[in-house]
């Protein structure tokens, strides 16, 4: 988590810094996160603070903490023993390796998203010996991005993706982190990828003289939440094992899945039904496991973690999943990251309880769906469209430039300076931060992903602005329709050209 950008100074002293110090000083991290969680000390409440700020930048899912806190109290009974005290095996302790072998199989690995538990399809069995356990995905890639990269090379992700993959390799790797676009369609559809797209970027790379030596997908994708089909994972597969380039394929959200056969429906209801495109996307989850039916060739790598499909982000806790020994040893061999003991055995008991995990994943899966439902509702009213639609994750990734056109337009002194309509208007970096700050942050309180982090950019290398994710599990639904009803009314205030 970044720290406040003016919290330190980059002024020199006689007791020098790394170079790698100096480095993370001088590129200080976008300011939102620090924003969201200053917005946390102000949050709104209907009853006694409504005019309170509603932080909804950061992927946290708050829906289902009244199911996960009781279930990890009463693991804690029996899970805080003296063995909690000591040192174990860096890369997990056993018991832990052995419930979250049988909880991937059983839970994850599978062919069928959301039920998972319940699905028909037979379950790939793993090995513990193919799992690393560490302090969060944030840890692990950290820990490939010095064990798979020399610095200056670079690591291919679809655009725009999570925002903070750009710090995660940079930050001790020094590795880029370079956007593949597709040339039709520039984002909303990770299945408009095609072999053309990733060649191109291949060759951006090596031409910008930073050899790229992996391609790393989010699938539920980060920040779209859409879902890569089995078609286009085969051919990722199929193009890296070409390219002789790693695979690293973050499953974090496979269980956030929440358009799904069986589902609740509330939410389809309040946000109109599912639309067109809804009906041609992949709606079910298809782990990379599963389709290579648990026989990975050496360049595939998988995370999972508590963070998202638990909501238990403070309890640091991701798994690096590989049939790649050697990878496996050196991660292993840098077992700095460790998870503390006690959370290890504590987490290990709920994930031996597959009835409750069953349960958590079904309840949180609606739960997340019927928040979703609000906030496209209250999307739709406002005239601001979400790209994908979204079936999975925690986040709608929304086009805000008719919104921020109108605004600089009507309201913004000495604006006006929208370039281009519809489907085609351009909105500057310096516009978009200014409506961040001047209207999200300052005047609405709501505090929205800025898309600049996230790579967003059209085939020909041209950068885009204009575009938030909106993190809306982070608030209850009566947060979410606040957010919405602010939003109409300072629309309102803009008239309804454009
Ligand atoms: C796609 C993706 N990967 C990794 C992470 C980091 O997860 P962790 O909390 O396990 O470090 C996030 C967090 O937002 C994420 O969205």
């Amino acid at each position: 988590m970044a720290t406040s950008p003016d919290a330190v100074s980059t002024e020199e002293s006689k007791f020098n810094l790394s170079t790698r110090a100096q480095y993370l000083l001088s590129t200080p991290a976008h300011p939102y996160q620090w924003n969201h969680i200053k917005a946390t000390f102000n949050q709104y409440d209907a009853e006694t603070n409504p005019t309170g700020e509603l932080p909804l930048a950061i992927a946290e899912n708050k829906l289902s903490n009244d199911l996960l806190l009781p279930r990890l109290k009463q693991a804690a009974a029996s899970a805080l023993t003296e063995e909690c005290l000591s040192y174990t095996d860096g890369t997990g302790a056993p018991g832990l390796k052995a419930a979250i072998t049988d909880f991937l199989s059983k839970f994850v690995f599978v062919n069928k998203s959301g039920n998972n538990a319940e699905s028909s399809a037979a379950p790939y069995t793993i090995q513990p010996a193919n799992l690393v356990v560490s302090g969060g995905c944030t840890a692990l890639l950290y820990k490939l991005s010095v064990l798979m990269f020399e610095p200056g090379d670079s690591v291919l992700i679809p655009s725009p993706y999570y925002s903070a993959f750009g710090r995660d390799f940079a930050n001790l790797g020094d590795v880029h982190v370079l956007p593949v676009v597709p040339a039709d369609s520039p984002w909303g559809s990770p299945a408009a990828l095609s072999a053309a797209d990733l060649d191109r970027a291949h060759a951006q790379a090596l031409a910008a003289g930073r050899p790229p030596r992996a391609l790393l997908i989010s699938n539920p994708h980060n920040p779209l939440g859409v879902i890569y089909s089995a078609t286009q994972l085969r051919l990722l597969l199929e193009w890296t094992q070409r390219r002789g380039l790693h695979f690293i394929v973050d499953e974090i959200y496979a269980l956030s899945v929440f358009t799904q056969a069986g589902a609740d429906s509330d939410a389809g209801a309040e946000a109109g039904g599912e639309s067109e495109s809804e009906s041609v996307r992949p709606t079910e989850f298809t782990s990379v496991v599963s389709m290579l039916g648990n026989a990975l060739p050496e360049h595939v790598h998988v995370l999972w973690g508590l963070s998202k499909d638990f909501g238990g982000s403070g309890l640091r806790l991701g798994v690096l999943y590989s049939q790649n020994q050697r990878l496996l040893a050196a991660v292993g061999a840098i077992d700095a990251f460790q998870v503390s003991r006690a959370v290890q055995q504590m987490v290990a008991h709920v994930l031996a309880d597959h009835a409750f995990c069953a349960l958590f994943i079904r309840e949180n899966a609606a739960r997340v769906r019927r928040a979703y439902g609000v906030l496209a509702a209250g999307l739709a009213a406002v005239g601001v469209p979400v790209v994908g639609p979204p079936v999975a994750a925690t986040f709608a990734f929304v086009d805000f430039r008719g919104f921020i056109a109108r605004w600089d337009r009507f309201r913004r002194p000495g604006g006006n300076s929208m370039v281009g309509t519809g489907d085609d208007l351009v909105i500057s970096e310096e516009l978009e931060l200014a409506f961040y700050n001047e209207v999200l942050c300052d005047l609405l309180k709501v505090l929205f992903t800025p898309s600049d982090p996230c790579g967003l950019q059209t085939a020909d290398g041209t950068r885009v602005f204009g575009y938030y994710r909106i993190c809306y599990t982070w608030v209850q639904p009566d947060g979410l329709r606040e957010c919405c009803d602010r939003l109409l009314a300072e629309s309102l205030r803009y008239g309804d050209c454009v």
